[in-house]
């Protein structure tokens, strides 16, 4: 089948067939911010913070398939202030602690948040009471900062052929699980496998390797967050309605 013909805020690209809108983006250097999309993974539609304008209706941009001639808004303050609204929200339905994080630098919740301008949610804290599982001898999981991306399910499932997590209960009860117990320690997890990579934020951490970058090195103290995928010219940082 030919190309496909699409504008993202007004600039037409081509692509394949088949691409979906944040693939052939991000083919052409345009960065739709995302969480729960990791490459390699079937894509999975879960976050919404990926979410654009398609003909005027929302769409995840990482699940909808391109289409010819689709006109697709990315880039415009009613989506920026819904993307900040699902970042805000993550925040205050966890215990994120940046300062204090290992993960702090790397981690592409806080760099979406900085990206965005985000100083502080407006929402109030919910100050959940969730465990940290610390039962492997090599890779511990803070449930605190868990924000149910599946990254680390998929992953081990598709990739590492294991199905190691899972989910349980709705809503503001669903948490992940370990699978077939309760516990890290009695799981199929080897501190190898990509699962233990996968994860977004600092729920998934390898002992004993916190600091190995120091803080301020890392990959986010270095660049924001998508400017691998713009070019320079591209790239702002947005600085929202935060004062
Ligand atoms: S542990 Fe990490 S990768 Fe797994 S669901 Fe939670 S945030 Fe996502
Ligand atoms: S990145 Fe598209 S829904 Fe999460």
């Amino acid at each position: 089948m030919s190309e496909i013909t699409l504008t993202i805020d007004g600039r037409e690209i081509t692509t394949q067939p088949g691409r979906t809108i944040l693939e052939a983006a991000e083919e052409h250097g345009i960065y739709i911010p995302r969480l729960c999309h990791l490459p390699g993974l079937k894509p999975f539609g879960g976050c919404r913070v990926c979410t654009v304008l398609v003909n005027g209706r929302s769409e995840a941009a990482c699940t909808q398939p391109v289409a010819q001639g689709i006109v697709v808004e990315n880039d415009t303050e009613q989506l920026r202030a819904w993307r900040r609204n699902i970042i805000e929200m993550l925040f205050v339905e966890g215990n994120h602690f940046c300062p204090s994080c290992e993960k702090s630098g790397d981690c592409e919740l806080q760099a979406l948040a900085y990206r965005m301008g985000i100083s502080a949610p407006r929402h109030p804290f919910l100050w959940p009471r969730r465990e940290v599982d610390a039962s492997h001898p090599d890779v511990l999981i803070d449930h605190n900062r868990c924000i149910l991306c599946a990254r680390c399910a998929r992953t081990s499932r598709d990739i590492d052929g294991k199905e190691v997590f899972g989910f349980v209960g709705r809503g503001p009860a669903r948490k992940l699980t370990i699978n077939p117990g309760a516990r890290l320690v009695d799981s199929a997890l080897d501190v190898t496998d990509q699962a233990v990579n996968a994860c977004p934020v600092g729920a998934i951490l390898r002992k004993r390797g916190a600091y190995a970058t120091p803080v301020g090195r890392r990959h986010y103290d270095r660049a924001p967050i998508g400017s691998g995928i713009e070019t320079p010219a591209e790239l702002t940082i947005d600085r929202g309605d935060q004062p």
